[in-house]
């Protein structure tokens, strides 16, 4: 039975990788992207137009995630997946020099965003089988891995896996399985060409890892593969 996924910052990337692997299975994916017309997600709305619908959604704009959620009215998403993300500035992000500036932005992403993505979709993750809501994380926000550098980045993954695990308690009862996930260190624009893995390698382990998961394994931090990761 297919499937219907949502996942932000659709158009390249992991976000990109996922929209494109799900597809390739025949499940149906909103690909939501600041630019739905970008050359990543436009060649494959070409390919498998009956299966993606591209959607406009800056997810730090209340006004954009509104009306992405009028777009999509009551239509049901399995899974929700809170992709976008953003690194921040790669100097000036430590512990004695900081860009506060920089430091907010960056929780506007990674933080009060899939928050607020995770509200206004609520519904919809409710009237459907699936009933999933995963988080792409990152390892570097666990306070276990004696941490240094990146502080604005490691802090909003931190950040974000405790409003994830607050939200998790709170929709657990209404059956809604909330994942945090570490993807890896994948050869994109913000992992970079000397990473670990492609994305097509983090896709594929991320959707099997998701598909295996319910509400057993809600408020869990693991590995694209389903390796638990100490807070
Ligand atoms: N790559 C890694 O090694 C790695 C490791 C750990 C965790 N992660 C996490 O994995 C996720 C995806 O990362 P990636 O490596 O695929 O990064 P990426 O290639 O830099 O892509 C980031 C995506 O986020 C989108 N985005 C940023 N700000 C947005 C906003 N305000 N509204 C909507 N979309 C926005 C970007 O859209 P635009 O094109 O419009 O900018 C882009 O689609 C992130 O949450 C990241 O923190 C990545």
């Amino acid at each position: 039975m297919p499937q219907t996924w949502m996942i932000t910052g659709a158009n390249r990337g992991i976000g990109l990788a996922l929209a494109t692997a799900l597809v390739a299975r025949g499940d149906h994916v909103i690909a939501a992207a600041r630019d739905p017309a970008s050359p990543g997600l436009a060649e494959l709305v070409a390919k498998h137009s009956g299966l993606v619908t591209p959607t406009a959604l800056d997810v730090t704009s209340d006004a954009s995630v509104a009306a992405a959620k009028a777009a999509l009215a009551d239509r049901p998403i399995d899974v929700l997946v809170n992709n976008a993300g953003v690194y921040g500035p790669r100097d000036k992000q430590g512990a004695l020099d900081m860009d506060f500036d920089a430091w907010r932005d960056v929780f506007e992403v990674n933080v009060y965003a899939p928050l607020r993505v995770a509200h206004a979709f609520l519904p919809n993750v409710e009237a459907s089988q699936g009933r999933k809501i995963a988080t792409i994380s990152s390892r570097m926000g666990s306070i276990a891995g004696n941490p240094s550098g990146a502080l604005a980045y490691r802090s909003s993954k931190s950040a974000v896996n405790m409003a994830m695990v607050v939200f998790g308690n709170a929709v657990r009862e209404r059956g809604v399985s909330v994942l945090l996930f570490h993807p890896g260190w994948v050869q994109t624009d913000m992992g970079g060409g000397g990473a670990d893995i492609p994305p097509t390698e983090s896709a594929a382990g991320l959707i099997g890892t998701i598909d295996r998961s319910g509400i057993a394994e809600t408020n869990s931090f693991r590995t694209w593969t389903g390796e638990a990761i100490a807070w």
